[in-house]
């Protein structure tokens, strides 16, 4: 039986472990900080103002409020496959420019969703079926010139951080994901990361879905090795009028 969970199983899963995922998230040193790096990282001009930012796969709202942080001046809409997930995030309280939406990373653009001026996907991309398509679909909400940040496990490639990410799946993720009766998809989170790419190949896989200018930036702490920021843009960009949106190229 594959130890990967996919679509269905997958929201199911999130949706169960809704309840304890921000207790879960906060027991790991970094994780917020982290993910505000990763959505200052996007540079985004004048806190946002003006621009519209897409937060996809938002869970309970962490990687949305890190988005809001970075740029408290946007528009954001933040999407979900998880109604459980979704439903945490609608408890917090928001300013009224951020919305959040049940939808799949895979429907956003024909629910009529966007242009977006910017992207922001914090540990989604392992957990899609189907990347590469996700990928273009992303291309397509943004806006030409674009950005996006992914922020992603994404193993380094070299085998210590291979080693350190079994230990602490093994030795803490997996034993506290079972004491809340989410084992499946805490050992999912485990297998996921082994089985996606590393960072050097999802840079790869940015680049053949037609990003340009991709960088790779590593996370502080334990995560370091584990964890990486990649940022691009929605790249070449079609004979245009110049309009304030440019701001962000
Ligand atoms: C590990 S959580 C991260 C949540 C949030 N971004 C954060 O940083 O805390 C991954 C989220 O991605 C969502 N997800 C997984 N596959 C998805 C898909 N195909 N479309 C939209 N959301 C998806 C899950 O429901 C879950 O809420």
């Amino acid at each position: 039986m594959s130890l990967l969970l996919r679509e269905h199983d997958l929201a199911r899963a999130f949706d169960h472990a809704a309840c304890t995922y921000d207790s879960l998230t906060s027991l790991n040193p970094g994780y917020h900080t982290d993910l505000l790096r990763s959505a200052r990282r996007l540079r985004l001009p004048d806190d946002g103002a003006g621009l519209h930012v897409l937060d996809v796969g938002c869970g309970t709202g962490a990687s949305t409020r890190a988005l809001l942080r970075a740029a408290p001046r946007a528009r954001i809409t933040a999407v979900d496959a998880s109604a459980g997930m979704l439903r945490r995030a609608l408890a917090k309280p928001w300013p009224a420019r951020v919305r959040f939406l049940h939808l799949t990373a895979e429907e956003v653009t024909a629910a009529g969703e966007g242009p977006f001026d910017a992207a922001f996907a914090a540990y989604l991309f392992r957990n899609v079926t189907d990347p590469d398509a996700v990928l273009s679909s992303v291309r397509t909400l943004l806006r030409p010139g674009g950005r996006i940040s992914a922020h992603e496990y994404t193993l380094s490639g070299r085998r210590r951080h291979r080693a350190l990410w079994a230990a602490v799946c093994h030795g803490v993720v997996i034993p506290a994901g079972t004491l809340t009766g989410d084992r499946a998809l805490y050992r999912h989170l485990w297998h996921s990361v082994i089985a996606f790419d590393t960072a050097p190949a999802f840079a790869g896989r940015l680049t053949r879905a037609g990003f340009t200018g991709v960088r790779v930036a590593p996370v502080s702490g334990w995560q370091t090795g584990m964890v990486h920021t990649f940022l691009a843009r929605n790249g070449p960009s079609p004979a245009r009028t110049t309009t304030a949106r440019e701001r962000v190229r």
